[in-house]
């Protein structure tokens, strides 16, 4: 692995991180208060290319590295985390199981909207009591021979209002564990389906996390993806690549906080001098910067991998497990560095800590990537 920038690795860095001073900086902290979906900069993400940055250009995306993608999710998240999360979900949930699964007709009619950033996309695994216990889908998909009966409830959806394409996990045959589950594409719009509660969210409350819900939904049988029965596989598979892009975003929470706290040291006096110049506040810059220099390496290292056609799940699980903590360490650390500044809102650390603590808890907690990496050092 190459620890230097190729030259597209290092314009679209730049191009990710202007567009996040520029474009998502300013009313980051209103859309954060009032949960407000950043649907004008998505519209902008999408058209500079960012909703399919890894979507091969036959389908309208990009066609860049996974590296790409990490160094994109850094810079955008280092200032808004939520605008984060909705292009992972699209980029590495939906657009990456759609290419790597999908049909030919499907990748037709879903893939290339998501790709250009015409249309989002959600994926919908979680459930109310399958979250972690992802082959416990209490959701149908029962076969009715032309179609699917879709019926159940999904919880925690990002993207849930906004997207126009779900891809949607549902059990068809209990007697079948794993393997009796279907993953079927559903559209906004199809009858039964309806958008419910939006969440209220501790933090990454610019994206919206809602429930959805299904009624007697009628679900074509070309809109399955993969075989019958390989629903579960794909949203291992999918999610494999996905915590690739979580722990990036973790790895941005983390480099902004410490940016700004580097930014704060330098300027605040007490005691006579700038505080960087105190040991005590120093030595937590010297930790912030190792830990996230770390952070950085282990999702490359990763994404590498996954350039490589090399297995990645172990890399992958390793990242989001080690950048999740050192988020919220490092986040937690930035608002001690900014003392009372750091708690309140405008000094953007405090949301920051807030935003962190999802990267734990979402596309597996940080106890299912434990699970994920012992069962793999052990076999
Ligand atoms: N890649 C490919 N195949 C995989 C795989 C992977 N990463 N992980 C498991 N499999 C396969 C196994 O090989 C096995 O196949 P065979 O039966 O053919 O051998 C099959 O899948 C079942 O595997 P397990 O027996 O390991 O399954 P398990 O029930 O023990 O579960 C788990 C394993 C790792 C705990 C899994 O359930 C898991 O990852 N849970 C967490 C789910 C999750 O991440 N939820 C987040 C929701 S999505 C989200 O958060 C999106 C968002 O909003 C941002």
């Amino acid at each position: 692995m190459n620890v230097e920038l190729t030259e597209e690795q290092e314009s679209v860095k730049l191009a990710a991180r202007d567009f996040a001073k520029t474009e998502l900086l300013p009313g980051v902290i209103e859309r954060d208060e009032k949960q407000e979906f950043p649907a004008a900069q998505i519209k902008k993400l999408g058209e500079l290319g960012f909703l399919g940055m890894m979507v091969s250009p036959d389908y309208g995306g990009g066609g860049m590295d996974t590296q790409c993608y990490v160094h994109a999710m850094e810079e955008i998240c280092k200032i808004d985390a939520s605008t984060g999360v909705i292009l992972s979900v699209n980029n590495s949930l939906v657009c990456w199981g759609l290419e790597h699964f999908g049909t030919e007709e499907q990748k037709q009619k879903y893939l290339i909207p998501l790709a250009t950033g015409e249309k989002i996309g959600a994926f919908c695994l979680s459930e109310p009591e399958a979250g972690s216990d992802a082959t416990s889908q209490q959701t149908t998909a029962i076969d009715k021979g032309d179609h699917y009966l879709l019926n159940g409830t999904k919880n925690w959806i990002s993207n849930g209002k906004s997207a126009s394409t779900y891809l949607v996990i549902a059990q068809s045959d209990k007697s079948k564990g794993h393997r009796g589950i279907n993953t079927l594409i559903v559209e906004k719009g199809m009858e039964g389906f309806e958008i419910g509660l939006k969440e209220q969210k501790l933090g990454i409350r610019g994206s919206d996390t809602h429930t959805l819900l299904f009624n007697d939904v009628k679900v074509p049988k070309e809109n399955r993806i993969g075989e019958d029965g390989f629903g579960f596989k794909f949203a291992m598979k999918t999610l494999s690549g996905g915590r690739i892009g979580i722990a990036s975003q973790a790895l941005g929470i983390a480099s902004g906080a410490y940016e700004l706290a580097l930014a704060y040291s330098k300027e605040r006096k007490a005691f006579g001098k700038v505080i960087s110049k105190h040991q005590a506040i120093a030595f937590k810059l010297a930790d912030m910067a190792t830990e996230i220099e770390a952070s950085r390496l282990l999702c490359l290292k990763a994404a590498w991998l996954k350039d490589n056609n090399q297995d990645y799940i172990l890399a992958g699980a390793m990242a989001k497990c080690f950048a999740s903590k050192v988020a919220m360490q490092v986040a937690s650390e930035a608002i001690q560095v900014h003392g009372g500044y750091g708690y309140v809102k405008e000094y953007h650390v405090e949301r920051m800590l807030r935003d962190a603590k999802i990267t734990q808890i979402y596309e597996g907690t940080t106890e299912i990537q434990k699970i994920v990496i012992s069962r793999m050092i052990l076999n």
